[in-house]
């Protein structure tokens, strides 16, 4: 396994791989790597001759006052886990932006509720380095996972808007047993917060069995999940919605369609995503 953190020689060695006929499947990450990383891999695995692993921790998209400082770092059992995952590069650079870095990527209305909601500038942050990392690795194939289902249908509209030629893959959301979809932030849990997170992923099955049922009406849905999740002591809902899965518009009307169960809580001062699609089954998409 190839390990660079210099953007010179990642150019060069994308260069060659492609210039082979070879094909690369890219996985941007964070590092502190867990099971959701590694299926992520995995699928890249399956699909290229090429697996091309990034670990940066991009301040970009940390607002002022987030965990930018604190954000869990841990690059030697990183490097473990790409090696065991059968990866052919890892690329962890020390910095991406020089002192007078000037271009940002802004994609619009998508960005504008869910997490963009609350946190300022964070998909223009991670639009912006996805877009710069492909630019690097220049892949045939990059993918993501649906744990950051709003993340993940930025990075399909900005290669659609952008026209790159990119196949942009969607991997599902890894559970710990208990449910709780893995994060690396779940580091920051206490035992206690650890417990009670269990509640998010537990809703989201409550309410899939409300639509199973013929609930129909999304304030009703949305409202029986704030309850149960705001039922934990700790638990301090940000926001949960419904959307279309597509445009992230929030469901008016009764739900007709399969449509995004979203949410987010903040658990002290650990703010934790998950969501889950309503209705396949049952209603046309
Ligand atoms: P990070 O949080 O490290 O996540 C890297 C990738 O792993 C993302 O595509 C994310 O959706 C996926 N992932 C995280 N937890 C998962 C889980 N439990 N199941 C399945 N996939 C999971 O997302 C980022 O980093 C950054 O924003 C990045 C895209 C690297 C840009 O900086």
């Amino acid at each position: 396994m190839l390990h660079l953190d210099n953007s010179g020689d990642l150019h060069r060695w994308s260069r060659a791989a492609l210039g082979r006929g070879q094909t690369i499947a890219f996985v941007p990450t964070m590092g502190y790597l867990h099971e959701g990383h590694r299926s992520l891999m995995r699928i890249a695995r399956e699909r290229a001759d090429q697996v091309v692993v990034s670990i940066f921790v991009n301040p970009l998209q940390f607002a002022a006052g987030e965990d930018l400082d604190t954000y869990p770092r841990d690059p030697e059992a990183d490097l473990h886990i790409c090696e065991s995952e059968g990866v052919d590069l890892v690329f962890m650079p020390g910095d991406l932006y020089p002192s007078d870095f000037s271009t940002t990527v802004v994609v619009e209305g998508l960005t504008n509720g869910l997490c963009g909601a609350t946190r300022e500038g964070h998909f223009d942050g991670v639009a912006t380095v996805v877009l710069k990392l492909f630019n690097l690795v220049r892949p045939t194939m990059a993918v993501f996972g649906q744990k950051d289902f709003q993340q993940l249908q930025v990075v399909r509209r900005m290669v659609r808007d952008l026209d790159l030629d990119i196949q942009i893959v969607g991997g599902p959301i890894v559970r710990d047993s208990d449910g709780v979809a893995l994060s690396s932030r779940n580091a920051y849990l206490s035992s206690e917060e650890r417990a009670q997170a269990a509640i998010l992923n537990k809703s989201l099955i409550a309410a899939d069995a409300q639509v199973r049922a013929g609930e129909r009406d999304p304030e009703v849905l949305v409202e029986a999940v704030r309850q149960a999740v705001q039922a934990a002591p700790l638990a301090r809902v940000d926001y949960v919605e419904l959307v279309d899965a597509g445009s992230l518009e929030p469901v008016t009307g009764r739900l007709d369609r399969p449509a995004l169960l979203a949410l987010a809580v903040r658990f002290g001062q650990t703010r934790l995503i998950d969501n889950r699609v309503l209705g396949e089954e049952q209603l046309q998409a």
